[in-house]
């Protein structure tokens, strides 16, 4: 079976209730289910940290898996320790986020992480993973 890591990061715990005016309603439970109902024929590797030390574990293992999406949340602006592990693994790799991150403070247009990574998705909501997720898939030749 495929398996592929959907990563999120700091502060991505209080999706739902957290500025959802930016971010949308769906808690970060919605958004696994979402994915566990797009992709049943998938092994999903959903998890959440607010330590930047335990994604980057999270990163290296990830690497022995057939892909990985990342939220970094507020990491993707300044975590060279986040970039430096993403450029360390050789899968296809999809940085994603919920909000047009390019619409918004200055300090949010820029993405440590990017270089690191295949592809960027940003401003398309929950359906960014989604869409994040079906690119892997076709990037391994799976869909
Ligand atoms: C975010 C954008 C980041 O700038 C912010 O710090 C987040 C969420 C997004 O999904 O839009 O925590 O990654």
């Amino acid at each position: 079976m495929t398996r592929i890591f959907v990563l999120n990061g700091v502060n991505l715990c209080s999706l739902g209730q957290r500025r959802p005016e930016v971010y949308g309603t769906l808690t970060l439970n919605n958004i696994e289910t979402l994915l566990r109902d797009a992709f049943p024929d998938v092994d999903l590797e959903f998890r959440q940290t607010d330590y930047e030390g335990e994604m980057v574990g999270f990163v290296q293992e990830a690497g022995g898996s057939d892909g990985l999406v990342i939220n970094p949340g507020a990491w993707t602006h300044y975590s060279y320790a986040l970039h430096d592990a993403l450029e360390a693994v050789d899968i296809p790799k999809i940085e994603v986020h919920l909000s047009n991150v390019h619409a918004r403070e200055e300090w949010r247009r820029h993405s440590v992480i990017s270089p690191a990574v295949d592809a960027v998705v940003a401003g398309m909501g929950a359906e960014g993973y989604v869409a994040a997720v079906r690119y892997v898939l076709t990037r391994i030749g799976e869909h």
